[in-house]
């Protein structure tokens, strides 16, 4: 089993020393080239993270193994080949693809991410789960960055492959990303054992908004202190700094990271309309909904400071229904608390 393990970790690393050289060095990588550097990917970062190129064939890695005597059916397994449609022999999964290789913790090959030249469907095409890959247990990049990581006493957490890139290249090294999975409690777990303060960096869309929401509770729950990004215009990191600058984008997204609560009230803020009375109001209730929720009076009035500039409301008024909020929010929190100690009581609630 454990042999089985290594000869498929093996297979990986030769399979990534053969992609990235063939994208260097044969006329098959050309196009694959180009694609790279048309993104900004020069040699070292291209060697640096192991970058190749997967030729638009059936069988380079079939050939490879099979001259190497390496077991077919294993590789399948381990998800560098599958099976041929007719149930006879092996091709190769990733065809035409620029390969990202991904990395476990101490740096061994694990899994690829294959991504198509230009527009098409799957745009990568990743490893399937198995013995050597498991997704929700994986951080892109965590090989390289993790002296950056304890060294800065932050991780600063991403989507994607050309996003750590980017973002090594701009000298914020100190970057992983979780490769478009929803974040879990394992990868939370993961960051703890590395440093207490997480950058929550994910794309200005519509999904990377709503996905670093939902990470925020799970990153407060494994006991680390989140900050969040704020892009604008459904850029992602890689595309900001392509867009603006790598100065810019350490200034204002990195360094310019705001509090989780700011964040909440940057996205109520989003879905109304503050020059129309209602909206303005129903904005001031929505975000009053937010701030009740933080313990320190100082910090509830630091925000309710803010909002009623934002509004033009007193911040008498804020308070009076900030306070009524704290208690609509105390009651719910000790109802769901003693539905909580019921349901593992194993009493019925009813
Ligand atoms: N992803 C994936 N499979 C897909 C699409 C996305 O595994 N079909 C993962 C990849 O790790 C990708 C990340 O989710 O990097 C974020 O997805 P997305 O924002 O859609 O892609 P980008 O990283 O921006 O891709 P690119 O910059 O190469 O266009
Ligand atoms: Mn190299
Ligand atoms: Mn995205
Ligand atoms: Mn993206
Ligand atoms: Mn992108």
């Amino acid at each position: 089993q454990n042999k089985e393990l290594e000869r498929l970790l093996q297979a990986h690393e030769w399979a990534a020393k053969l992609f990235h050289y063939l994208l260097k060095n044969t006329e098959h990588g050309k196009a694959a080239m180009d694609y790279l550097r048309n993104r900004g990917f020069g040699d070292k970062l291209i060697d640096q993270f192991q970058i190749g190129y997967a030729p638009d064939r059936w069988d380079t890695l079939v050939q490879f193994f099979e001259k190497r005597s390496f077991d077919l059916q294993e590789m399948e397994k381990g998800g560098l080949l599958s099976s041929r449609q007719n149930g006879s022999g092996y091709v190769d999964r990733f065809r035409g693809r620029v390969m990202f290789p991904i990395m476990n913790r101490s740096g061994r090959v694990i899994a690829f991410a294959g991504r198509i030249l230009g527009d098409g469907q799957p745009k990568y095409l990743n490893s399937p789960e198995s013995r050597l890959f498991n997704k929700s247990r994986t951080l892109y990049n965590l090989n390289l960055a993790k002296g950056a990581i304890r060294k800065q006493g932050q991780v600063v957490l991403m989507e994607g492959f050309g996003d750590v890139i980017a973002a090594w290249d701009a000298g914020v090294q100190h970057t992983v990303a979780t490769m478009g999975t929803a974040l879990t409690e394992n990868h939370a777990a993961l960051i703890r054992t590395l440093t207490e303060e997480v950058v929550v960096c994910y794309d200005g869309d519509n999904a990377g908004q709503a996905a670093a929401l939902k990470s925020i509770p799970i990153l407060e729950g494994a006991g680390l202190h989140v900050k969040v990004s704020v892009l604008q215009n459904g850029l992602d990191p890689d595309e900001y700094i392509k867009t603006y600058s790598k100065e810019r984008f350490v200034d204002q997204i990195i360094h310019g990271a705001v509090s989780t609560t700011k964040f909440r009230l940057i996205n109520v803020k989003k879905h109304h309309n503050l020059l129309e009375e209602d909206g303005k109001a129903a904005y001031a209730q929505e975000a009053i909904g937010i701030i009740a929720q933080l313990g320190s009076p100082t910090e509830r009035e630091v925000y309710l400071k803010e909002l009623s500039t934002e509004v033009g409301v007193s911040l008498e008024s804020l308070k009076q229904d900030c306070n009524l909020a704290r208690q609509t929010y105390s009651r719910k929190q000790a109802q769901s608390q003693s539905n909580n100690s019921n349901r593992s009581n194993g009493a019925d609630a009813s």
